[in-house]
Formats: C-alpha cells, sequence, structure tokens
C-alpha cells in the first residue's frame, strides 16, 4: 500500500479536528500514541487508524480501516513533539451527565477546570481510585484537546466521562443521583479525615486561579478542606483530587 501523503485532500481535513470548532461539530476526534489507540480501539469508538510506514500496526477490529501514512503526514495529524507512529480518528465517547452519575458511588466533577494536564490528569487519578464516572462541568477544558487526553493516559476511554456545560446543573444532578456533593475547598469547614466519605459521593474540584464559586460550592453538602500543615497557599487541583478520590475509595472499599 503507498503511504498517504500529507497533501492528500482526506488527511488536510483530517487535519481539521485539530480545532475544537471542528471536532464539536463532527463529533470526532483524533487520538494519540500507541496507549490511546489501544484504549480508543477497545472503546469500540475508533473509525480509522492512521499508522506511519513501518510503524508496529495495531490489531483493530475488522470494520476499522487503516491507513499508512507518510512520516510527514503523521507529524501533521499529531500534536506531539515526537509522534509515536499511530493516530486514530475516534468518535466523541461522552455520555450524557444523567448515564455517568446513573447508580454511582464515586464521581468527581470538575467546574471550569482549565489546564488540559489537570483535567487529563484527573480522569487518569478517577480511574485509578475506582471512581465510576467524571464530569467536566462549566467553562472546563475540552475532553478532546490532544493535551487532555494525552494526560488521562488511556484514562479516558476507560470510565465514563460527562461534558456538562452548567456547573450548578452538574451538582445538581449529582445530588439527584443519591450521591452527597463533597466540595473540595481549601477553606472548607470539614476536614478531609473527618469528611463523611463511606456512601456514594461526587466531589466537586474548582478552577486552578479561583477555586469554587461561593454559589456553587454552597450547593454542595459540605465543603471539605485537606489539612495544609506547612506553608503553601493550596495545592494542585490534580493532587488534591488525588487525595479525596483515594480517601473515599479506601473508606468505601474498607
Ligand atoms: C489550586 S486550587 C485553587 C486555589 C484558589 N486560590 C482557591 O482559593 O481555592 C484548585 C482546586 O483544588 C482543590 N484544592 C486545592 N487545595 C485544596 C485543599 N487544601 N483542600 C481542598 N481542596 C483543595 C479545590 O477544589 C480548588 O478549587
Amino acid at each position: 500500500m503507498t503511504p498517504l501523503k500529507a497533501s492528500n485532500a482526506r488527511l488536510k481535513d483530517v487535519r481539521r479536528l485539530s480545532r475544537r470548532s471542528v471536532r464539536t461539530e463532527r463529533r470526532l476526534f483524533l487520538a494519540d500514541g500507541p496507549k490511546a489507540v489501544e484504549a480508543a480501539l477497545a472503546a469500540g469508538c475508533v473509525e480509522e487508524v492512521f499508522l506511519r510506514a513501518g510503524a508496529e500496526p495495531p490489531a483493530p477490529p475488522a470494520d476499522v480501516r487503516v491507513t499508512v501514512v507518510e512520516d510527514r503526514a503523521l507529524e501533521l495529524l499529531s500534536d506531539a513533539v515526537t509522534p509515536a507512529g499511530v493516530v486514530a480518528l475516534c468518535r466523541f465517547v461522552d455520555v450524557p451527565v444523567a448515564e455517568a452519575l446513573s447508580g454511582a458511588r464515586l464521581v468527581a466533577v470538575c467546574a471550569d477546570v482549565r489546564d488540559p494536564g489537570n483535567a487529563g490528569t484527573v480522569i487518569r487519578c478517577a480511574d485509578a481510585a475506582g471512581a465510576d464516572a467524571v464530569v467536566l462541568a462549566g467553562h472546563s477544558v475540552d475532553l478532546y484537546n490532544p493535551k487532555t487526553l494525552r494526560a488521562s493516559v488511556g484514562s479516558a476511554f476507560h470510565l465514563p466521562v460527562a461534558v456538562e456545560p452548567s456547573a450548578a446543573a452538574a451538582v445538581q444532578a449529582a445530588g439527584a443521583a443519591g450521591l452527597t456533593v463533597l466540595a473540595a475547598d481549601g477553606a472548607g469547614e470539614v476536614g478531609l479525615y473527618d469528611a463523611p466519605l463511606g456512601g456514594p459521593t461526587a466531589w466537586l474540584f474548582g478552577n486552578e486561579a479561583w477555586g469554587l464559586p461561593d454559589d456553587l460550592a454552597a450547593l454542595a453538602d459540605h465543603r471539605v478542606a485537606i489539612p495544609i500543615h506547612g506553608r503553601a497557599e493550596s495545592l494542585n487541583l490534580s493532587t488534591a483530587a488525588v487525595l479525596c478520590l483515594y480517601e473515599s475509595a479506601r473508606a468505601q472499599r474498607s
């Protein structure tokens, strides 16, 4: 098979998925690198795999097209500094918020999280802690931003992720689904080690710069603070998330 050149019209069109507006319109995105492609294939959302000539081919199901492309073409499809040689064209995997929350016992809700590395790391930590879902709420970064996907290291395909433009609606939906909503807040009135963690729980995490707005935190059942023993002003969002989610996992599983 002759590798497709970067100038190929179809590849040029696929490259337009680097823009969020095009991804949203088509409900398609690119998963980059062997881990993400493997997880996307397992999740059944892959339409086509683009492979650098000579790269180790994945083992896609028969209905997934595999296209060999020239090095330059792969570089242009990939966001990585050193492309790993395989990129998958995938259908969106996010689910409605009610579906993500239904029957869930542990959920992470990110409100207005802007940094793709943080969002992807929260998804990865939620997956590792055995959480049932993640909600990217409010004006949070795009789930399908290549940096979000890279930081999630495949976890974006492992557990349901919902995108809810209203953070208040996400919190209300969590309450309606029977989850106790705990707002992670350095100024919270309950300490993490005294918080009621045994039941179904949705953790609410705030923006990297301004945290949780008061009106949003007020919708939670409790505001929970991770103790700061030293002089740090606060914890990084994804560090706070991992502590809260693992403490919940410990309480729920013991
Ligand atoms: C970098 S912090 C925001 C700091 C911001 N200056 C503030 O006043 O909240 C981002 C998010 O991480 C979580 N977080 C950080 N430190 C925390 C702590 N000590 N206790 C609970 N949550 C914390 C909160 O959800 C917070 O909204």
